[in-house]
């Protein structure tokens, strides 16, 4: 029996798009401290009023998205002077916004591809201009690539607009790397090795992340290991510049001619079996318990 945490609640569930994923995370992250002999419950803030989370001494958050993510939550238990892992409130309201977090590292010369803020004034002439076709269309605020498409044709860019607009009225269109897709995941200040994602769909999107079960994950990710050093330690800037702590994902695309960018940071991300975060820990013979136990231990009142 591990008694060191007291009485620990795994936040799981709410009421955003990524439900459904965060109750498997939730689950998994349970059912390994019940294995470690934690006290441990679930707790699902759409189900339970979260003024009851005073009764234990320190929140595991499993929850992804809108709510969980998005830094309320951590406000929430800001105020109630609980300790919980991941990013505080306003590293995470950041983070999962992609058009505060880009033009935060553009300031800093952290690598980010480039990008615009787009409205219903600005014309398809004008981005191509710009950063070129084809293009990303994303919603600034939202994960597990909805509202997300690539764009090759004007029609194309009016019809994903109207959509996209519908999810977040900040919208950004973001020039195209045209290479390979990578995430490096950062636990208690240490990055762990890097994945490299082969989607066989044109990217990664909602039907590669949870629908088809045909992506490759590659690690070691094949990046030449200096120049993997090189990367984790920017992607480790790149986290610390949003203020994030404890741990988090980065996610980076890289082009034909071996140049980096960052394209977002993932604050709470997934932690179900078949996640990218205990994939890389595994690489290192840390196991899924073993991890759990790791970011538990981040947990702090911030
Ligand atoms: N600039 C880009 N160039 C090429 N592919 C991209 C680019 N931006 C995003 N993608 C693809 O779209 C997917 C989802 O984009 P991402 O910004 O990570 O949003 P989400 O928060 O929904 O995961 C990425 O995993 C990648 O496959
Ligand atoms: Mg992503």
């Amino acid at each position: 029996m591990i008694n060191e945490f007291g009485k620990v609640a795994v936040l799981m569930g709410g009421d955003s798009n990524e439900r459904a994923v965060s109750l498997l995370s939730g689950k998994a992250v349970f059912d390994a401290l019940k294995r470690l002999g934690v006290v441990v419950e679930t707790f699902d803030p759409s189900e339970r009023n979260i003024n009851e989370i005073k009764s234990y001494d320190r929140v595991f958050i499993a929850l992804h998205g809108r709510g969980g993510e998005d830094g309320s939550i951590q406000a929430a238990l800001k105020s109630k002077n609980i300790a919980y892992t991941g990013s505080d409130s306003l590293s995470s309201a950041i983070g999962i916004d992609k058009l505060k977090t880009k033009l935060l590292w553009r300031s800093l010369n952290i690598s980010t591809p480039d990008f615009l803020q787009v409205t219903e004034k600005t014309s398809y002439a004008e981005i191509v201009n710009l950063i070129e076709s084809p293009f990303f269309i994303k919603p600034s605020n939202e994960g597990s690539s909805i509202g997300i498409d690539k764009i090759k044709s004007e029609k194309q860019y009016q019809d994903a607009f109207i959509k996209t607009s519908k999810i977040d009225m900040n919208v950004i269109v973001e020039k195209f790397v045209d290479g390979e897709e990578f995430t490096v995941a950062i636990v208690n200040g240490k990055t762990l090795p890097v994945i490299k994602i082969k989607p066989t769909n044109e990217f990664y999107d909602y039907e590669a992340k949870y629908i088809k079960d045909d992506t490759q994950y590659i690690c070691p990710s094949g990046i030449e290991k200096n120049k993997e050093v090189l990367i984790s330690q920017e992607a480790f800037e790149a986290f610390r510049a949003i203020g994030c702590s404890s741990w988090g994902r980065i996610d980076f695309m890289m082009d034909k001619a071996g140049h980096h960018y960052f394209i977002e940071v993932n604050t709470s991300p997934g932690m179900t079996s078949h996640s990218l975060v205990p994939m890389a820990a595994k690489e290192l013979g840390i196991n899924f318990d073993q991890l759990v136990l790791e970011i538990l231990k981040t947990a702090d009142v911030k």
